[in-house]
């Protein structure tokens, strides 16, 4: 018995060698050494009880779900698909991660990079006025929150807030990007010294900023195939269209064609609305057009024999071709 309870702990622990356990990132200065902007104790309670709060919670709400093979990333980008309980831990994590990480004493800070610095004056005239614009972003945040310095899809940066813990990585949100400076505006980064001061914590915190770590995650971000997932995911008509693929492909699958004897002519409608709307623009090329051309083609062709009553065989062919199809569609985008 007890050599059977061994070999099922084996099995547990390899079964879950994927399993992403997360983690508590450790700061790269003690809590004191971020006084007198931040004061020490609010830096104790910040990281290692919120913080930790959200890192506990989110490994607490994965464990034993198909989420925890899965990345931070994926759980934030498809947070409209997420319980609230993930979608405000995976946030909180990530969020702090990247908060904490732009942080550092003034005598531990490394300079900004000439790229981004050339891409700040472009967009917003000088450093200066982009502190001032993120500062009124972030003080004309209602309650709890975020405000963002990003990269946006066509590579340029952006300012935006966001609500609770989330982020401009998650689908919920209206301006998408990924974010390389974050300002924590929840009462808990700042009330102990500022209590409802917060446009004065605001321009405290700039004395903190590190813009040489900042300038290291634009330099990633303009390079990061993320950019194009949040391109695609901003295409309602390729969204669309996808849903009611999958809706009605996956259970032909395993035998079942009711979905798409149901909603051909959905299919087809989605098709059209596809082949006809504008594709983000750096994703616009001919080849992508051909296709959704050849996408409309066999959606009618599935209406049609839907229409005639048609046999499962036939059904299931034509679906997975047009299926065939949206994949070339789908690799065009990645192109
Ligand atoms: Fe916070």
């Amino acid at each position: 018995m007890k050599s059977l309870t061994a070999l099922l702990i084996l099995i547990t622990v390899a079964f879950n060698s994927n399993a992403q356990v997360y983690k508590l990132p450790e700061l790269g200065y003690s809590y004191q050494d971020y006084a007198p902007y931040i004061d020490a104790k609010t830096m104790e309670i910040h990281h290692s009880k919120h913080h930790q709060a959200y890192v506990n919670n989110l490994n607490k709400a994965i464990a034993g779900t198909a989420m925890e093979t899965q990345s931070l990333m994926d759980l934030m980008f498809y947070a409209s698909f997420r319980s609230d309980v993930v979608r405000n831990n995976a946030g909180g994590h990530f969020n702090h991660t990247l908060f904490w990480d732009n942080l550092a004493p003034v005598v531990a800070q490394s300079e900004i990079s000439p790229e981004l610095s050339l891409a700040i004056t472009e967009q917003f005239g000088a450093l200066d006025s982009l502190k001032v614009k993120l500062n009124q972003a972030a003080i004309s945040r209602f309650g709890s929150g975020w405000a963002w310095l990003m990269v946006t899809p066509d590579k340029k940066l952006a300012i935006s807030t966001s609500a609770n813990q989330d982020n401009p990585i998650m689908d919920v949100s209206k301006e998408r990007g990924i974010p390389i400076l974050g300002i924590d505006v929840w009462e808990h980064a700042y009330y102990l010294s500022y209590q409802n001061k917060r446009a004065d914590y605001l321009t405290a915190l700039w004395s903190l900023t590190n813009w040489g770590s900042v300038s290291a995650k634009y330099a990633a971000a303009i390079k990061d195939s993320l950019l194009i997932e949040l391109e695609k995911d901003s295409w309602p008509a390729l969204k669309d269209f996808h849903k009611v693929m999958a809706q009605t492909f996956h259970p032909s699958e395993s035998g079942n064609l009711q979905p798409l004897r149901t909603r051909s002519t959905e299919l087809l409608t989605k098709s059209m609305l596809l082949r006809i709307s504008i594709p983000p623009k750096s994703l616009d090329k001919k080849e992508l057009h051909d296709a959704l051309s050849r996408l409309e083609k066999a959606c009618y062709y599935i209406n049609e024999q839907v229409n005639k009553n048609a046999k499962d065989a036939a059904l299931t062919k034509a679906i997975a071709g047009a299926h065939d199809i949206f994949h070339e569609v789908q690799g065009l985008c990645h192109d």
